[in-house]
């Protein structure tokens, strides 16, 4: 496992149940180890995350692609057997000409508001700037309180997107 980035873009999360969560990069030929985190979850956190395209489509789309620039981290958790879960994902869509790259993030629905998503978006913001990127920008629904609150905490800045959309930038 591991061995294509380095161990500290690795780190360990405790979430506010005092449960211990690690978060890694995913490698390129691990993407289908998602399949199971976006089976797991509701069609209500689903459409907030991928909006109409259909989960487990978007994922056979994304498995050849290589060297993309792309970063992938993944929460895994160990359950009281011993069974390994991934239960969430967190993205960054590079765009090569401008160096900046578009966020997105999916964290499983019975491990939501425990401080994952901020925890795990922390992280990806770090991995960023050592990657050198320019700027970090989500697309946010005015309803999604809890992704709000994460961008307004990691400090991105409101601004209108071109067509009228909220968008949130965090520049380096
Ligand atoms: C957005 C998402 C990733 C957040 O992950 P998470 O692990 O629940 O996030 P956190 O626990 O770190 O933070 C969520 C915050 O929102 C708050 N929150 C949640 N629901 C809320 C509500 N209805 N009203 C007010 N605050 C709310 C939580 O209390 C928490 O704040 P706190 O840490 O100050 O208590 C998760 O909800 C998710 O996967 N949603 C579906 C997919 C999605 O929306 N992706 C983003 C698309 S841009």
């Amino acid at each position: 496992m591991g061995g294509m980035y380095p161990p500290e873009f690795n780190c360990e999360v405790e979430l506010s149940d005092g449960r211990c969560v690690q978060v890694r990069p995913l490698n390129f030929d691990e993407y289908d180890k998602l399949e199971e985190l976006y089976t797991k979850s509701t069609e209500e956190s689903l459409r907030k995350r991928f909006g109409w395209t259909d989960a487990r489509e978007w994922l056979r789309s994304i498995k050849g692609c290589v060297d993309t620039g792309n970063l992938c981290l993944v929460a895994e958790y160990y359950n009281e057997k011993g069974k390994l879960h991934v239960i969430g994902d967190c993205w960054y869509f590079l765009d090569k000409n401008s160096g900046s790259a578009e966020i997105s993030i999916l964290v499983r629905d019975d491990f939501q508001n425990k401080r994952l998503g901020t925890n795990m978006m922390r992280q990806l913001v770090e991995i960023a700037k050592k990657e050198g990127l320019y700027r970090l920008f989500a697309l946010v629904n005015v309803t999604n309180t809890p992704m709000l609150r994460i961008v307004q905490r990691l400090q991105f800045q409101f601004v209108h997107g071109a067509d009228g959309s909220n968008l949130y930038r965090l520049d380096f």
